[in-house]
């Protein structure tokens, strides 16, 4: 039997993209769901097709968003066991085309929001002496590229508050791990003049699928293990 059976996850992102596989895959293995994210229509789709499944929309920069999605997983389902600090977006471009505003909105979301959930997240974990919080960072969560400086930035700092976490919630049985994807077919680059996998002359990009899969192995570890961060690339992925 899976060690996630009847775990309560609470997963913001979770309308599309890696966040929907994540709940999907963690649902086949019997675990509770709360998703979050602000499309309405999606996540009451998810949640009548899902088993065990609440969902709450809005925008996760509110600052009373995240806490009032643990409220509703601890009312519906006793507790939350696992959070998925997933919610993201990316806005990129060269020096000349770059919209500031964009990216000040991306800040606000991968940096501002993020933070929140996870000290959020972590405040709950201390109090029930358990917990594991999972972070979409991504394979620019350790190094930079030309365009996308400033969505690097929103990664790294995600991976360095994580280490930082990481160390002092040793040993208290409290887990945080952050995923590291590189090119994944979703709704992130929408909007975008070219396809990416075109520019980064990827012939089979990742699949949201293939992201749950590494979420759900650093989530299906016995209690002594931790995986801190997993990284999944396409294989011909050069950067
Ligand atoms: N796709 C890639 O190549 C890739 C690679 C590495 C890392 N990542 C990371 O993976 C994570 C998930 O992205 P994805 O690729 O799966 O793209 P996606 O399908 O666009 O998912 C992004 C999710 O974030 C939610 N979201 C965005 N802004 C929000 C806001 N203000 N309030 C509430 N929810 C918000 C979206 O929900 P709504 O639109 O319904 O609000 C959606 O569910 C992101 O953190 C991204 O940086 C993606």
């Amino acid at each position: 039997m899976s060690r996630l059976k009847g775990k309560v996850a609470v997963i913001t992102g979770a309308t599309s993209g890696i966040g929907l596989a994540t709940a999907e895959m963690l649902s086949e293995r019997g675990a509770k769901l709360v998703l979050h994210g602000r499309r309405e229509s999606l996540l009451a789709e998810h949640s009548a097709r899902l088993p065990d499944c609440a969902h709450m929309s809005g925008d996760i920069s509110d600052p009373t968003a995240f806490q009032s999605l643990l409220d509703m997983a601890t009312e519906r389902f006793g507790g939350v066991d696992i959070v998925y600090n997933n919610a993201g977006l990316n806005s990129a471009g060269l020096i000349e085309d770059i919209d500031i505003d964009k990216v000040c909105e991306m800040m606000r979301i991968n940096v501002e929001a993020a933070t929140r959930v996870t000290y959020t997240a972590m405040k709950l974990f201390k109090a029930q002496g358990r917990g594991h919080l999972v972070c979409t960072s991504s394979v620019l969560g350790t190094k930079s590229r030309t365009g996308a400086g400033a969505y690097c930035g929103t990664k790294h700092a995600m991976e360095a508050l994580a280490e930082a976490l990481r160390m002092e919630l040793a040993g208290t049985g409290i887990k945080i791990t952050c995923v590291e994807p590189g090119l994944v077919i979703t709704d992130l680059h929408r909007g975008q003049a070219q396809r990416p996998e075109v520019v980064q002359n990827i012939a089979r990009p990742l699949l949201p699928a293939d992201v749950a899969k590494a979420v759900v192995f650093a989530l299906d570890q016995e209690d002594h293990v931790l995986i801190p961060r997993v990284m999944a690339l396409a294989a011909d992925q050069v950067v």
